[in-house]
């Protein structure tokens, strides 16, 4: 789909917890850089999560879904909050199942990239020795099951089936190797399997391989998920883009998160044929809500992510630069935990100062 255009409407859901705060500053460093670009945002509040579970019964009521479905994207705060619970017990204002599925968005994209200054939890690594995308498939493999599972009427046995189908994963690997080519990395898509044991990653890497045919200037890597959280670890740039099973790709990108300074400092695009969201994606924290604490940078990434989607390179690329160049001065000093020490407004500020010089 061909989105470049001068003027957008998003949908945004600011969420529970600490997510309308993060939100708010996240958005106005859109507007800031979308005007500097002479791009226009209208912006539309939407309502959905667990406060809107509460207040209508439903997570994601009609309304909201239509607004969504209108936007040219959506961008959305964490959603959800511990005690507001459905009756089987599940988070009722967890909003993946109903977006990811509902709206067919099978890319999950989460730019896995370390920052200068920013604490990693290994040990002598630099910026530039990671920086990969993890291309999780976001719409099968094991979460296919999801609200599915089976209990044997025993009640002694439990089940959830793993689908692999061949549109699914021709589709989530050929956008790994078009985000190949569009990157400026290594110019490699490594597929991550446990070939070796299951019949269905057996079938999904016959299909990686049939794909990159088709791919002939980008490089093909093959790893088991056990050796690639080695790898991930021991051997970060060996990576470029990686291309998984939905909840391969669901752990490998927390334990990638890990390496760059955690959720805070990870956002995620979440990309169908028609529509897309873009998200923090760390939860709501409600201990932290009001109080001007939060770190907004997985919001600010997630702005930058939608940038590109929205095919403005050149505005998203600004912005990446604000936000290294923030890291850079030590405007932003993150705990090995992903907070920031400072507050909620320093960061969009030390963001929103350095576009500012740039313009
Ligand atoms: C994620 C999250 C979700 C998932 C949860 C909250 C349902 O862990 O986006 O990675 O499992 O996909
Ligand atoms: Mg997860």
């Amino acid at each position: 789909m061909d989105l470049e255009k001068s003027h957008y409407t998003i949908a945004v859901i600011p969420g529970d917890g600490i997510g309308p705060e993060i939100i708010q500053v996240a958005t106005a460093i859109l507007q800031q850089v979308a005007s500097d670009g002479d791009l226009t945002f209208q912006l539309t509040t939407v309502e959905a999560g667990a406060e809107t579970y509460q207040k209508y019964g439903d997570a994601l009521p009609p309304e909201s879904l239509a607004r969504c479905k209108q936007a040219d994207a959506i961008f959305k705060g964490p959603t959800g909050l511990p005690d507001v619970r459905l009756p089987d017990g599940t988070e009722a204002g967890v909003l993946g199942g109903r977006f990811r599925n509902g709206l067919d968005l099978y890319v999950n994209l989460r730019p896995i990239k370390l920052y200068p200054n920013v604490p990693t939890a290994l040990a002598n690594r630099q910026p530039g020795d990671i920086d990969w995308v993890m291309i999780r498939e976001n719409t099968e493999g094991l979460y296919a099951s999801r609200g599915n599972g089976v209990v044997a009427t025993s009640g002694q046995a439990a089940t959830d089936t793993l689908m692999i189908t061949r549109a699914g994963s021709e589709r989530i690997i050929r956008y790994a190797f078009e985000e190949a080519r569009r990157r400026n990395g290594q110019k490699r898509v490594t597929c991550v399997d446990k070939s070796n044991v299951l019949r269905s990653f057996a079938f999904f890497r016959q299909i990686f391989k049939e794909i990159a045919q088709d791919y002939p200037d980008i490089e093909t890597d093959f790893l088991y998920v056990d050796a690639a959280a080695q790898a991930i670890v021991l051997e970060p740039q060996r990576f470029d883009v990686m291309v998984t099973e939905n909840m391969f790709g669901d752990i490998l990108s927390d334990l990638g998160g890990a390496t760059i300074g955690g959720v805070g400092v990870c956002a995620g695009a979440n990309i169908g044929a028609n529509y897309a969201y873009f998200e923090p994606i760390h939860g709501s924290a409600p201990g932290l809500a009001g109080k001007g604490v939060a770190n907004p940078l997985s919001a600010i990434l997630a702005v930058r992510l939608m940038l590109e989607y929205l095919n403005q390179p050149t505005v998203a690329a600004r912005l990446e630069r604000a936000i290294e160049q923030a890291f850079i001065n030590k405007d932003i000093i993150l705990r090995p935990d992903g907070s920031a020490e400072e507050g909620t407004e320093a960061i969009a500020e030390a963001i929103s100062r350095q576009l500012a010089k740039t313009h």
